[in-house]
């Protein structure tokens, strides 16, 4: 059973002076995701990742179409206490400290003081904001720092789904790790994440399955590994002491031949031709280095 289901949903953003234009920035997106994995929602600026947020958050309303989250529909929002949300820019309120702040979230979640003081302090370690700063106000961290505490605060109620919005944003490269080995222990305890992202190689490490939104549309989704494997079943072969010109003349129409810093890079469109191209190549005097499969980058196939 699919734990978030959407279905044909569409929004028009009303806009201009009278508000008579429309933008259309989601137009009739489907989808599912399944429990107890991550899923990443990619897509370039503007394509209207965080409007899909917003609709499941029901911070904005639909112009059409419905989705379901743990098997109610949006308009029940009982099923927030259920799920969880990291906005993409944040607002917190900042005079608050980070130990106020997160016991005040608890607290809108109907959480004893006891239970609340703990889960406070256990996800600001978790989320390795410096114990310094816990009881320092809001208003005097950084980008990072707010970043962590909005973590934080989306699991402050144990939740079942967490949704995050651009989770890595404003985090240097360490921040950025620390966070996706927290996202991948979410979904080692069973949790389910919807992340959304336009960083490729944070969704390609640590998403199970992927959906490319274009135009507020899904291009692709699938897992990463049908993803990939969809668009190629090209051979690429690395060779050394051949001479690259040589091997273009013998090898003609069969395969692409290129020099990079490693070798020569022979791509060959088709396996049945892998044997006669290393044939060929060994009768020039060239070394194998190795023969593989290409994989197609996600970027690649998002570009
Ligand atoms: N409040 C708004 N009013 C008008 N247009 C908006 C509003 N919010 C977003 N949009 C437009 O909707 C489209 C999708 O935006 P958004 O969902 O923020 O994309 P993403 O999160 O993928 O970058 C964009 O073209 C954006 O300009
Ligand atoms: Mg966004």
């Amino acid at each position: 059973m699919p734990v978030i289901e959407i279905n044909n949903l569409t929004k028009d953003y009303e806009v201009g002076f009278w508000r008579k234009q429309k933008v259309r920035a989601l137009d009739g997106l489907s989808l599912t995701v399944q429990p107890h994995q991550i899923f990443g929602f990619l897509g370039a600026n503007g394509a209207g990742k965080t409007t899909t947020l917003k609709l499941l958050m029901r911070l904005i309303f639909p112009t059409a179409g419905s989705a379901r989250i743990l098997d109610r529909d949006i308009s029940d929002v009982s099923m927030h206490a259920r799920i969880g949300y990291l906005p993409e820019s944040p607002y917190f309120y900042d005079y608050l400290t980070a130990r106020e702040f997160l016991n005040y979230c608890g607290e809108l979640f109907g959480l004893d003081t006891s239970v609340r003081n703990a889960r406070t302090e256990e996800l600001l370690t978790r989320v390795n904001l410096d114990q310094k700063s816990w009881d320092r106000q809001l208003r005097k961290f950084s980008k990072g720092m707010l970043q962590r505490v909005g973590l934080a605060q989306a699991l402050v109620n144990d939740p079942e789904i967490v949704f995050l919005d651009e989770p890595m944003s404003g985090l240097d490269p360490v921040g950025r790790r620390e966070v996706r080995d927290l996202i991948a222990a979410l979904r080692d305890e069973g949790k389910t994440v919807f992340m959304c992202s336009h960083i490729l190689s944070d969704i390609e490490v640590l998403c199970d399955s992927v959906a490319i939104l274009k135009g507020g549309r899904v291009a692709r989704s699938g897992s990463l590994e049908e993803l990939r494997a969809q668009e190629t079943n090209a051979i690429e072969i690395i060779a050394t002491g051949a001479d690259s010109s040589a091997l273009k003349q013998v090898l003609s129409a069969k395969a692409e031949v290129t020099s990079t810093p490693s070798g020569i890079r022979i791509e060959v469109a088709d396996e049945k031709d892998v044997d006669s191209v290393i044939a060929a190549l060994r009768k020039i005097g060239g070394k194998l280095v190795s023969v593989q499969p290409v994989r197609q980058s996600l970027e690649d196939l998002f570009v």
